[in-house]
């Protein structure tokens, strides 16, 4: 009786057992950041019957992601993406599109490790008869090749805002100069499209992009996957070109309007309410009566105090500590550093959402990674972002653009420049105004974007992971040249000419 009813709910439930898809999203290295950013989306496709897995190299145990694992366990490697090297850039250099490359080697010597020392785990992994491969938009040739030998289809992934260079190759009709670039010069806090000079750093920005992710990291992709597809024959170009879609994390409403295709969408514009409340310890600390407001200074997963140069320490450590009629809560790894006043909490692990939220916070200070942007924005808290690297400057503006928001430069960085710039952003009233204004039309769409891109996911299924050829954009099949017609901006002047000279 018992079996009858199971085959019964069995047959039930058929037409959605058929319907189910397997999923492998693919991503750097270790790729928690990444992977965060889209793993809302990969838990709502789950939702709908789907089976998802998360494949990445990993050199240490990481979190649970909550979807199936097939990682390739690379630990005794040497993981480059947390060099020292990298903190010296991300606290004391610029970051502009040509270090782009320096992640693209390190994804591409990573993969290379792999075809050489973890080959069969890889084969196994990419056999497993996926309907679907989820590619992670930047830094892993091993997850593209996943989808390259098999032959299944592919969709980009970007955990960001689609990239100027993915943006091109897809056939995106933007217009670059009216963009905020991705990678903004830090001294750019002011950048206006309505600058002439400004539209030319857009541009250089854009097909400098395009150049270094095409060209240069293209030919490290095809170095590291030449075992298995003989050099030169991977094309990052012609990967991004095939996908048959790409999904963005970045909230349409925080980002400048621009042309969109069928084969687009952007599922970030959501907010998570929390889902449970500061612990005692944590709501005795910001709920104390004498202190005018929460202060949260958290710079992400990625940023190791640890290893900052020790003048920038100490300015955020005599800053932080003059702020006596507030509390303080400082995420940062390791030991409780000397000097540090009572009114400031130092921990290694924060509940960040849940301290936003909190009705006491008054201030955010952070490095402007998307997700930070997004926690301000949901959370209607008055931000201030230090960008430190990738494409954290252009968050951070945008942000800044929309009035709730200020951001610091880490080359000026001094005492009284970070002193003011918190002053003038807890004492200012109007940063918390924009902050709520923003929030209030932020999410406001007919279907909730999560919705909306399981929804696609589901039409994009019904036709094997890739749509008829009406439904993409005419410009993939044809040349930058020919897709903005410069060759008869050129090629007709030069006739006219011809003509008048004879
Ligand atoms: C990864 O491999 C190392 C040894 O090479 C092993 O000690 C470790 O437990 C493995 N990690 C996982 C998560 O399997
Ligand atoms: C932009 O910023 C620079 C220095 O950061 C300043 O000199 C300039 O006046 C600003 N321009 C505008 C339009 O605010």
């Amino acid at each position: 009786m018992k079996n009858l009813f199971l085959i019964f709910i069995i047959f039930l439930n058929l037409p959605f057992l058929c319907e189910s898809a397997k999923v492998l999203l693919t991503v750097m290295d270790q790729g928690r950041s990444h992977a965060t950013s889209i793993t809302p989306l990969m838990h709502r496709l789950q939702k709908d019957g789907h089976l998802t897995a998360l494949e990445m190299a990993t050199y240490k145990k990481d979190m649970d992601f909550g979807m199936a694992e097939r990682f390739i366990n690379m630990s005794g490697f040497e993981n480059h993406f947390i060099s020292k090297d990298f903190f010296k850039i991300a606290f004391e250099d610029e970051f502009t599109f040509v270090h782009q490359a320096v992640p693209f080697f390190f994804g591409s010597i990573s993969c290379n490790r792999i075809l050489k020392h973890q080959k069969e785990r890889w084969m196994e992994i990419a056999n497993e008869n996926w309907d679907l491969f989820l590619s992670d938009s930047l830094f892993s040739p091993c997850g593209y090749a996943m989808a390259e030998i098999t032959g299944k289809p592919h969709v980009m992934m970007h955990s960001s805002d689609v990239e100027s260079a993915h943006g091109t190759f897809k056939g995106f009709s933007r217009n670059y100069a009216l963009m905020v670039p991705n990678f903004l010069p830090y001294s750019m806090s002011n950048f206006t499209t309505d600058k002439w000079w400004h539209r030319v750093i857009s541009t250089v920005d854009w097909f400098g992009s395009m150049f270094i992710t095409g060209g240069v990291a293209g030919f490290a992709q095809k170095w590291a996957l030449r075992s298995i597809i003989p050099f030169p024959y991977f094309s990052f170009y012609d990967y991004n070109r095939r996908s048959s879609f790409s999904f963005t994390d970045m909230p349409d409403p925080l980002y400048p309007i621009g042309a969109r295709t069928n084969d687009y969408f952007s599922f970030g514009t959501y907010c998570n309410p929390p889902k449970n409340q500061l612990t005692e310890e944590w709501a005795e600390f910001v709920n104390a009566p004498e202190s005018k407001g929460t202060i949260l200074v958290a710079f992400g997963t990625i940023i190791d105090w640890r290893f900052a140069p020790e003048e920038k320490f100490e300015i955020f450590l005599n800053v932080l500590n003059k702020l006596t009629d507030y509390r303080v809560v400082w995420s940062m790894k390791g030991e409780r550093p000397d000097g540090l006043m009572t009114h400031v909490k130092v921990s290694s692990w924060v509940p960040q959402q849940l301290i936003l939220n909190h009705e006491k916070t008054v201030l955010f200070v952070s490095h402007g990674g998307l997700k930070s942007v997004k926690e301000a924005v949901c959370s209607a808290t008055p931000s201030i972002f230090m960008p430190m690297f990738a494409e954290q400057m252009r968050n951070a503006w945008l942000a800044k653009s929309k009035g709730f928001a200020r951001i610091l430069n880490k080359f000026h960085l001094s005492e009284s420049y970070l002193e003011n710039h918190i002053r003038e952003v807890v004492e200012h009233k109007s940063y918390q105004t924009n902050a709520e204004h923003f929030l209030s039309t932020f999410a406001d769409s007919p279907m909730p974007a999560l919705d909306e891109a399981a929804f696609k996911f589901k039409r994009l299924f019904k036709y094997n992971g890739k749509m008829p050829k009406y439904f993409y954009p005419k410009a993939i099949d044809l040349s930058y040249i020919e897709t903005l017609n410069l060759d008869f901006w050129v090629l007709i002047p030069l006739i006219l000419c011809w003509l008048v000279s004879n």
